[in-house]
This record gives C-alpha cells, sequence and structure tokens, in this order.
C-alpha cells in the first residue's frame, strides 16, 4: 500500500478518503529538517500553508509521487522543483473560495466600524460610543485586486451593499469579469479606490507590488484590506501609511512569516486589524479542501490524472475522459520507437489525426516523452516532468493535428528523429481502448503492444521465422503472438513476438546470429 503522510491539519473526511487506499501517518509540526529525515518513506504529501514543502525537503523524497495542497495557494511548495523531479502538485482551487470570500467581507465591515477595538474596549469595561464612530461603505468605491475565483464573490458581495467595484486584473476579459464590475488598469484602481482588497496569488510579480509608491497614489484615508498573502502589501510602508493617516486602516489576515513576529509595528497599530490566516477557516471549507486533495491522491494511486495539478494542464472533466485511455497507448508507441530507433534522439513528433486531432493534446504528447525520455536518462520521466527533461536534452518537440482523417476514427502517429535517421510508429484504440499498432517503421501491422515483445529486422525469405521459433522454443520461451510485416515479397521484413518472459542477453545475441537476421531487440511495455 502506498504511504501518505498529512503534514499539517487536514479534515477528517480527507483523512478517511486516504485510508481506503494507503496508509496515512499524521505528523504535525515537523520542522524542514525532521520532514527530510522521513519524507523518503512516502508516496504523497499533503499539506495545508504550515508546511514548507522546499527544494530540500523534494530533494529527500524519493518515493513522493503527489504533493496535495488543501488550500489555494501553492507558494509554499517549491513548484519548478517538484516538477523536475516528476512530483505532481495539486491544490484545491475552489474548496476554500466562499470562506475567503465571507471572511474578507467580515474583515471589510469589522474594519468600517471597529468593531474589534470596539469589543477589545467593552472587555475592559468601557462604554464608549463616540470613539468607535465608523464609515458606511455604501456608495464607496472598492477596488479589487486581482479579480479570480475569491475577488469576485467579494465583489459580488460588495455589489449588494451598494458599493461601486472596479478590479484590476490583466488575465481577465470584461465578460469573465460579471456585470457592474469596471475593469481598470493597476494606478486608476489604487487611485480611485475608498477600500482596497487583495486576491493575488503570491509570486514575482505581485510581491512587493504595493508599496510606499503605491500608497502615495492612493487616496487619502484609503483602507486595505489582504486575505491573499504577505508580502503583497510591503510591512514598512503600510506602516508608515497608517501612521500617518494616508491610510485610514488595515485588515491583515495573511503574513509574510507565519506566525508573524509580533514585536512588529504593525500589532500596536490600533486601526490595523488582524486574524490569524482564518480566510479559509471554515468547517466547511476545510472539509471540501481534504476532500478534494485527497480525491485526487487516490486517483494518481490508481493511475488516473488529478484534476487540479498545478504542474500539468488543467483539462475539464470530459477532456480527461477523452484523452486517458490514449495515455499508456501514447507511452508504448514511444517505447516502441526507442525500441527500433538508432542513435541519438534530438527531435520527437507527435501527430493527432480524426477525432483525436479535436481535443486537447498535451498530456498525449508528454506520455509520448516519457515513453521516449524513459530509457534514455537515469532519472524517473512521468507526465509532470516529461517536458522539463525534454527541454534540459535538448529535444525539440513538434505537435500536428488534422481532423479530416477517414482511415481511422483516431490515429496516433509519433516520429522519433536520431542522428541516425527516424523512426515512425502509428497507433490508434479500437472501440475507443483496445491498444492496437498499426505501423511501425513504414511497415503496416496490427498488434497489441503490451508485455514483452521482440521486434526483429530481417529479410523476408523461407525459414527465418521457423529457425526464431525454433531458437525460442529451445531456450523455454513461450511466444504468445507473431505478426510479421513486409512491403513486399522477399523484400525487408519486420517481426513482432509477443514472449511470456522476459529473453535473457545470451539468447538474444544466438538470435542476432541467425543467418537472415539484421537486428532485433526486446522492448518492454
Ligand atoms: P484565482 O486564481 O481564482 O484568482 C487569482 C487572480 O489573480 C486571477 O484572476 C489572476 O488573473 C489574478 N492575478 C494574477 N497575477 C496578477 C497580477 N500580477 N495582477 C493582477 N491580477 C493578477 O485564486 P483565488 O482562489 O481567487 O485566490 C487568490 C489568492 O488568495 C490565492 O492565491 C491565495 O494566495 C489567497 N487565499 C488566501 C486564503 C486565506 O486563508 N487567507 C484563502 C484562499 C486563498
Ligand atoms: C489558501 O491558499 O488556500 C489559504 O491560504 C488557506 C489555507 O491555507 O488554509
Amino acid at each position: 500500500m502506498p504511504k501518505v503522510l498529512v503534514s499539517d491539519k487536514l479534515a477528517k473526511e480527507g483523512i478517511e478518503i486516504l485510508k481506503q487506499a494507503a496508509e496515512v501517518d499524521i505528523n504535525v509540526g515537523l520542522t524542514e529538517d525532521e520532514l527530510c529525515e522521513i519524507i523518503g518513506d512516502y508516496d504523497a504529501l499533503v499539506v495545508r500553508s504550515g508546511t514548507q514543502v522546499t527544494a530540500k525537503v523534494l530533494q529527500a523524497a524519493k518515493k513522493l509521487q503527489i504533493v496535495g495542497r488543501a488550500g489555494v495557494g501553492v507558494d509554499n511548495v517549491d513548484v519548478p522543483v517538484a516538477t523536475e523531479r516528476g512530483v505532481i502538485v495539486v491544490n484545491s482551487p475552489g474548496g476554500n473560495t466562499i470562506a475567503a470570500a465571507e471572511h474578507t467581507v467580515a474583515m471589510l465591515l469589522a474594519l468600517s466600524r471597529n468593531i474589534p477595538q470596539a469589543y477589545v474596549s467593552m472587555r475592559a469595561k468601557e462604554w464608549n460610543r463616540s470613539k468607535f464612530t465608523g464609515n458606511e461603505v455604501y456608495k464607496k468605491t472598492l477596488g479589487v485586486l486581482g479579480l479570480g475565483k475569491i475577488g469576485q464573490e467579494v465583489a459580488k458581495r460588495c455589489r449588494s451593499f451598494g458599493m461601486k467595484v472596479i478590479a484590476y486584473d490583466p488575465f481577465i476579459t470584461e465578460d469573465a469579469a460579471g456585470p457592474g464590475i469596471e475593469l481598470v488598469d493597476f494606478e486608476d484602481c489604487i487611485k480611485r479606490s475608498d477600500y482596497l482588497t487583495l486576491h493575488l496569488p503570491k509570486n514575482k510579480d505581485t510581491l512587493g507590488l504595493i508599496g510606499a509608491k503605491e500608497f502615495e497614489m492612493m487616496k487619502d484615508h484609503v483602507r486595505i484590506i489582504n486575505v491573499a498573502r504577505g508580502g503583497i502589501i510591503d510591512n514598512d510602508a503600510l506602516i508608515a501609511a497608517v501612521k500617518s493617516g494616508k491610510c485610514a486602516g488595515a485588515a491583515i489576515d495573511v503574513f509574510e512569516t507565519e506566525p508573524p513576529d509580533f514585536s512588529n509595528e504593525l500589532f500596536d497599530l490600533a486601526n490595523v486589524i488582524t486574524t490569524p490566516h482564518l480566510g479559509a477557516s471554515t468547517e466547511e471549507a476545510q472539509t471540501n479542501v481534504a476532500i478534494d486533495v485527497a480525491e485526487q491522491i487516490v486517483d494518481v494511486f490508481a493511475g488516473r490524472s488529478a484534476r487540479s495539478a498545478v504542474n500539468m494542464p488543467a483539462l475539464s472533466p470530459e477532456v480527461l475522459a477523452a484523452v486517458q485511455p490514449y495515455l499508456p497507448l501514447a507511452q508504448r508507441m514511444a517505447a516502441l520507437a526507442v525500441g527500433v530507433m538508432e542513435g541519438r534522439c534530438h527531435k520527437v513528433e507527435v501527430k493527432f489525426l480524426g477525432e483525436l486531432a479535436k481535443t486537447e493534446s498535451g498530456p498525449v504528447t508528454r506520455a509520448v516523452l516519457a515513453g521516449v525520455l524513459g530509457p534514455m536518462v537515469a532519472e524517473s520521466v512521468n507526465l509532470v516532468n516529461a517536458p522539463v527533461v525534454a527541454k534540459s536534452r535538448g529535444i525539440e518537440v513538434v505537435e500536428s493535428r488534422n481532423p479530416d482523417f477517414d482511415d481511422y476514427v483516431s490515429l496516433l502517429t509519433v516520429t522519433v528523429t536520431t542522428d541516425k535517421g527516424s523512426t515512425q510508429v502509428s497507433g490508434t484504440l479500437f472501440e475507443g481502448r483496445e491498444m492496437r499498432i498499426v505501423q511501425l517503421a513504414g511497415f503496416p501491422m496490427d498488434f497489441v503492444p503490451e508485455g514483452v515483445v521482440l521486434i526483429s529486422d530481417h529479410s523476408d525469405e523461407p525459414g527465418v521465422i521457423g529457425s526464431v521459433g525454433t531458437l525460442l522454443g529451445n531456450e523455454g520461451i513461450n511466444i504468445g503472438g507473431m505478426y510479421v510485416g513486409r512491403k513486399a515479397a522477399r523484400d525487408k521484413a519486420i517481426m513482432i513476438l509477443s514472449v511470456d518472459n522476459d529473453v535473457p542477453d545470451a539468447v538474444m545475441s544466438k538470435l542476432a546470429e541467425l543467418p537472415a537476421i539484421n537486428t532485433v531487440k526486446q522492448v518492454h511495455l
């Protein structure tokens, strides 16, 4: 059974799903070194935002197939290193959207009406109504930076308060923004807003996005809410803006390091209200994200694709269902091409014909690359890291498609080019599921690519097939199936033999020495 390490708190519903397919260990609060010491035993790791899945952790994770991030932001996972190492990273893109949006709105109202400050004052047995007079949000302008899932839900709720909503998001269209939201540029957004709310991922473009210069451009008495990530607002600039009165108040849920350094001046400012990264902390959201990542881990263990992988192309369930059966075919076709080819590979071409040309092809090309590269490189190559490994080896990858093709409903053709020439394989799925190779190295054929196969290239003359059969029989190797392809009688021919066991090197040498056999290769599919 595969082993899963859960290193941050995860809802029990997720643990139960994982336990159906794996042995699950829960070990929360590990340091990086402690995690490095034990991670080598695990096939999957589940984290929230507490665990830092660093390059060092990933290097130590010898068996790791998948990291499940029970939440949205994957800034605590070194995704490029995970990708290089073929570790799939999945998250739960929508499981906590509503929780984070509701928390943002709660922070916005609490900030406007000084609710936390008034509560603290009453706990001190004070009755001070005038001190906590606030502002209405009605008719105020809300600027949303990052109009993705959470930003849109916040916008919707704030419009119902009668706020004017403007938003900056360079990756979203007017149509996707939804009604009543004015898309503006960054400067316009920060200049016009009475309230500014952040819903961006943390990355090199957004780190420090709001600094002293940006506060300077804002309206006097702007209020700012950050339920996205610490570091997107520069902490010193925020403190300065609040102290000068430029910023009337800030509501902050997220910090550059968590837990934060409480000696920081931010925590002494009366009009800064804070929560300890509670955006996603509702029972509903935690159940959603736990189930979401657990199901994906179980899918990956079962050889299925993960629906929300961040280092694989995102596919809709329909597209995934259409391409999934082609993945093993693609990988086996590539392994056959590599088995037959001579020389150093520098180009892989993948051609999609018929119905297959009409669907998303990324995962199929990745499967081809994994099949080509698997036997060539020492590291393990899979759908996640295949493009990175191909690039690092200088292998050119070319995809082409032709939907107007009548010979088969769908046909996949892989051509591997080396310094010695090109090898082409074509394959299809009969009735959408039975794998068939229909052409290999220019020879038409029809065989099922599975198990151990011997591929020989010989001259088409009487007795060759018999001599191969006799030799294998004498060595106790059973032949399960045979296909012979030739272009014309007495011309060059190709023979594919499915055998029940591995053929030892000594027997391979004897086969190669048979008269009329030019080459013979063994391929494991
Ligand atoms: P999302 O991917 O749906 O939305 C992010 C949006 O930001 C996208 O529309 C994207 O186009 C936009 N964007 C990216 N870079 C940008 C840039 N440089 N300038 C402007 N827009 C940019 O993600 P989401 O689910 O809405 O979550 C947003 C972020 O909120 C997450 O990345 C996560 O860090 C954070 N989050 C925090 C909590 C919490 O508990 N506080 C909970 C959930 C999510
Ligand atoms: C997220 O990115 O999903 C949030 O930070 C919430 C969390 O990690 O709990």
